[in-house]
């Protein structure tokens, strides 16, 4: 007789909702010290992103880890890449620190409006969708903005320089 089938343990809501924030090779670059602060940077937001799920996890905890995470891998590496950028002349460089500004920004806005909510269970609804917007955001950013930056790099000799 077959046994009764376990139910799913689904941590992060319907499939179209769920946040991951796992590195994979397609996010890779081909540039060695950028695919490893972004492969640091994804695997930091993902224990942040199961941390949520713990039943009663202090919010406020959680929130300050988030911005400790940002203080030391998500602002670090854009530092890294814009001090790059700059030395190369990279062409598009004000709209790649543009980009980069926009998801501090936003991180702050996240914030405010969850210091602002009232119940735990507001503030959780309003810490996944940070996480769904940042996931969303940082792949975006990557796939386009990153490898975009990397393929001049390769294409400079100064950049392939850097590179060996
Ligand atoms: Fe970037
Ligand atoms: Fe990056």
């Amino acid at each position: 007789m077959q046994s009764p089938k376990k139910p799913e343990i689904n941590l992060y809501g319907p499939a179209t909702e769920r946040v991951s924030f796992l590195w994979t090779e397609s996010l890779r670059t081909g540039h060695d010290t950028i695919d490893r602060q972004h492969q640091a940077l994804y695997e930091a937001f993902h224990g942040i992103t199961q941390l949520l799920e713990v039943p009663d996890v202090n919010l406020k905890y959680w929130f300050g880890l988030v911005l400790r995470k940002t203080e030391d891998y998500v602002l670090t590496h854009f530092a890294d890449e814009e001090k790059l950028m700059t030395d190369l002349s990279y062409p598009n460089v004000h709209v790649h620190q543009l980009q980069h500004q926009e998801i501090v920004e936003a991180l702050k806005k996240h914030q405010t409006v969850i210091t602002q909510l009232k119940t735990d269970a507001e503030k959780r609804a309003e810490a996944r969708a940070l996480l769904r917007f940042l996931e969303d955001w940082l792949n975006d950013h990557v796939l386009v903005s990153d490898k975009d930056l990397v393929n001049f790099i390769c294409q400079t000799a100064k950049g392939r320089e850097l590179l060996s």
